[in-house]
């Protein structure tokens, strides 16, 4: 067992009306003037956002407000933030949405204690030593950003996507109510539930030998987020299953089913560029990356991926070809992505072949101009990117 740290910060506030300790909770960690930050209309339809507002003003509590957050946020709308925060003298950032409100949240909350430009943090250029506190009222279970100390900007200046993760911007505190979750179209559903198992899924697969009890509350995620899916894709309104995948998605990326290494992260690399590219949903890109991946690497410790097949795929184990079971056990998974709405290919993504430019493209910003390697279970070069993309065109 490899030595590990868990730093999980974030007070979680889970259940039925939980928005409504958003006022005490803002309190309760020094916010005295918030910047209310959300995204297009989903929280104003469901008059989440007005609840909560309202909250804050009974409260007696300031607040600005500040929407327009697109999936895969853009720097410039961050950088707005960064400018009203500071003419309107915010010392907290609440945000109403999913991972891309709370990521954009991140980046603006940075940027408010910074006199450079707050894209240095994500270029590696520079590190920050203070930041708003901000927190979450989840809409969307999927980034697992209202417990993670990550957050994704796409600066539109050339469409690049970078992560940039600091344990500083962990949220003060995340509410989640499943019920908030109701409105979500089966789309948004199922790449969050993808996005959720992917967490997972690149902290499960590395070569650090196993740690027993990680891998059984890994697997009993995984299991559990693909049973619950397919229920509320026949049901939205499942609160008894919407709860599970909120919380999984909270568990997935909170580090606790990577309490032995730092996982692979190499098909969340490969897909940032699919998503920057062409700002599709991270969750499908997901989809369409990881067959290929996992075919390209799984020689690297096939034990791991006889083990998934069997415990998370329910193949059934074939002791005299272990390679035949892992393959099995990724044609199980291409099924399940089928079956719950996502693709399993770029052409599937994207609707049309990708092209050798756009192909060599990405390969080019996901090796940072060929200059980086990703991956743990298989350390990727530029090379090894390119092939991946090539067996994912579909
Ligand atoms: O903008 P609105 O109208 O709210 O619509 C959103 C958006 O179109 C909609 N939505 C959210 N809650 C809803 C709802 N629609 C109806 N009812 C609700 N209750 O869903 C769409 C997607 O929202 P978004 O916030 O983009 O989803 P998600 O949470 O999947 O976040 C994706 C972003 O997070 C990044 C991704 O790269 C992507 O940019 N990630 C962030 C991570 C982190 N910070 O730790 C880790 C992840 O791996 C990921 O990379
Ligand atoms: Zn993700």
């Amino acid at each position: 067992m490899k030595d590990f740290k868990f730093y999980a910060p974030t007070e979680v506030v889970f259940g039925e009306n939980s928005e409504e300790q958003v006022a005490r909770l803002i309190k309760k960690y020094g916010g005295t003037k918030v910047l209310v930050h959300y995204g297009g209309k989903s929280a104003e339809r469901s008059g989440l956002l007005d609840k909560v507002c309202k909250q804050l003003q009974d409260e007696g509590i300031q607040f600005v407000k500040l929407g327009g957050v697109v999936p895969n946020p853009r720097l410039s709308l961050a950088k707005q933030g960064i400018e009203l925060c500071r003419k309107e003298g915010i010392d907290f950032i609440l945000a109403v949405g999913g991972g891309s409100v709370i990521d954009s949240s991140k980046c603006i909350a940075y940027g408010v204690c910074y006199d450079g430009d707050v894209w240095d943090f994500y270029l590696g250029k520079a590190q920050p030593t203070k930041m708003l506190p901000l927190a979450a009222v989840l809409t969307i279970p999927a980034a697992g950003s209202e417990m993670s100390e990550a957050s994704v900007i796409t600066n539109e200046d050339g469409d690049v996507k970078l992560g940039y993760s600091n344990d500083l911007s962990r949220p003060k505190f995340a509410i989640m109510n499943p019920r908030r979750t109701f409105t979500l179209p089966p789309y948004q559903t199922a790449a969050g539930v993808t996005d959720i198992m992917m967490h997972t899924m690149e902290r499960y697969f590395n070569t650090d030998g196993d740690m027993t009890l990680t891998d059984e509350i890994a697997e009993a995620l995984m299991r559990t987020m693909k049973a619950c899916v397919f229920e509320v894709l026949k049901n939205p309104e499942d609160y008894r299953n919407r709860a599970q995948i909120m919380w999984g998605g909270s568990l997935a990326h909170n580090d606790v089913t990577g309490c032995r290494n730092n996982g692979d992260w190499a098909t969340h690399q490969l897909e940032h560029e699919l998503s920057g590219m062409f700002d599709v949903t991270h969750g499908a890109g997901l989809a369409a990356i990881w067959p290929s991946w996992a075919r390209y690497v799984m020689h690297e410790n096939l034990s791991r991926f006889v083990r998934f097949a069997v415990n998370v795929m329910e193949v059934p184990n074939d002791f005299t070809d272990p390679e035949g079971t892992a393959l099995r056990g990724v044609e199980a998974m291409e099924r399940f992505y089928h079956a719950i709405g996502m693709p399993v290919n770029i052409r599937e993504l994207i609707g049309r072949d990708v092209t050798d430019e756009e192909i060599q493209e990405m390969t080019r910003k996901c090796s940072r101009d060929y200059q980086r390697t990703c991956g743990q279970f298989k350390v990727l070069k530029a090379e090894d990117m390119k092939a991946i993309y090539c067996m994912a065109r579909g």
